[in-house]
């Protein structure tokens, strides 16, 4: 078997029949061995039905009739898990994804791990659309840039070899099941293939304003793991913000609780600001998952070398600003502003949580105890020292 194709449906009796047509003869042509499993939740126009009469005509179709559950991003997450080759693809029934590109999408994952149908690549587009569906789209596309570098993350026509998933827990909701497995998912290299989407002809989406909600939830808890640069600035500035009212809050205690002095209270509250925008920045900004007291300290040393050089950033130019430029103080102070942070955040990303040099595939705890008892030794941890 070469390829998997899983085709998720909700009232789609009046498509289906009409589009496995065409895919099983875009198989044929092509010399594909695939098979096509549909993934129908308990239509009440009774897909499923229709779809279980055409597995007599189509060798390598299969059906998966959920009963009690709904939503099209488990659905086609349904179908991955059925899937029995190694490499799976994904489009929609309602024939907006025009099956010739299957064997282009099929194809490009021999160099590819992933293969997208893009709108928006040269050559691609969309047609039929009202404007108020394309202003959707791009607001969502925009939010997902933040996410992923590929053009159209929100494509429901896309291909992957299966160890992009493999092993990897995915916790779709609403549409979104490409950008889960781009947020998520293992890999090197998307191809991006271009196809003009056509609306469909017959039914009606299901697309609707609870699907919009959950994406914004959904993009939010991306946004929370994403790789990007883009991601961990997002998350470096939330961070930041929080520091700021961090600095603040310290300050007031230890002038108006405390009676302290403005000056040195404002010294201490820069350092709990800077202690917590660490302790933020290392588990959320950066995820940084590494351990040990020692490479922590390091760790806190370089962050609070960069904070202070930042802040002599900041004040340099500012002078320079003021000074030099004329400009007015404030104004000199937002630019000078976004010139520190800029550098916080770049000695930050480039050194203090530069990711430790890929070691070799460190050995689990439990084959590297076995291995012990093989040998007949019991220095069994060897193996999980840093090398
Ligand atoms: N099993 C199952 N369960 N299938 C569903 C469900 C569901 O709850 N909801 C929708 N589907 C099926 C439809 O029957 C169709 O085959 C496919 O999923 C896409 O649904 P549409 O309702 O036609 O979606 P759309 O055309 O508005 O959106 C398409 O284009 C978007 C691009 O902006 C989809 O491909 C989206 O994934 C894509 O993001
Ligand atoms: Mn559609």
């Amino acid at each position: 078997m070469d390829l998997s194709i899983i085709i998720p449906t909700y009232n789609e009796a009046e498509n289906l029949a009409p589009m496995l047509a065409q895919v099983f003869q875009v198989l044929r042509d092509n010399d594909i061995r695939g098979e096509v499993i549909v993934v129908d939740d308990d239509s009440p126009d009774r897909t499923w039905e229709l779809a279980q009469a055409l597995v007599v005509r189509y060798k390598g179709l299969r059906v998966i009739r959920r009963q009690g559950e709904r939503g099209l991003a488990t659905a086609v997450l349904a179908g991955l898990k059925a899937a029995s080759s190694e490499k799976f693809l994904v489009m929609d029934a309602d024939l907006s994804h025009p099956p010739e590109l299957i064997p282009k999408l099929y194809q490009a994952l021999d160099k590819a791990d992933i293969s997208v149908a893009s709108r928006n690549v040269k050559g691609g587009g969309v047609r039929g659309w009202p404007l108020s569906r394309k202003a959707i789209s791009w607001g969502a596309t925009t939010i997902a840039k933040l996410l992923t570098d590929v053009k159209d993350p929100m494509s429901g026509f896309f291909a992957l070899r299966k160890d992009v998933v493999d092993g990897v827990e995915l916790d779709p909701t609403g549409y979104k099941i490409l950008l889960e497995v781009l947020v998520r998912g293992r890999y090197e290299r998307v191809e991006e293939i271009p196809f003009v989407f056509e609306d469909r002809k017959t039914g009606t989406s299901k697309m609707s304003s609870g699907i919009i909600t959950k994406y914004v939830s959904h993009a939010w808890s991306l946004l929370k793991v994403a790789r990007t640069t883009r991601a961990q600035l997002a998350r470096f500035l939330m961070v930041g913000g929080l520091g700021i009212l961090v600095n603040l809050a310290v300050l007031w205690a230890l002038v108006d609780l405390a009676s302290w002095n403005y000056l040195p209270a404002a010294a201490l509250s820069f350092v709990a600001a800077v202690t917590f925008n660490f302790a933020g920045n290392r588990a959320f900004a950066f995820r940084d998952e590494s351990r040990g007291a020692g490479r922590v300290a390091s760790q806190y040393a370089k962050f609070f070398a960069v904070s202070a050089g930042s802040l002599v950033v900041n004040l340099a130019a500012l002078f320079v600003l003021v000074d030099a430029a004329h400009l007015w103080y404030i104004l000199g102070q937002v630019i000078a502003i976004v010139a520190a942070t800029a550098c916080n955040f770049a000695g930050n990303k480039l050194w203090t949580f530069r990711p430790a040099p890929t070691v070799q595939k460190v050995p689990s705890v439990r084959a590297t105890a076995l291995r012990a008892m093989i040998m007949g030794h019991f220095h069994g941890y060897e193996g999980n020292r840093a090398r």
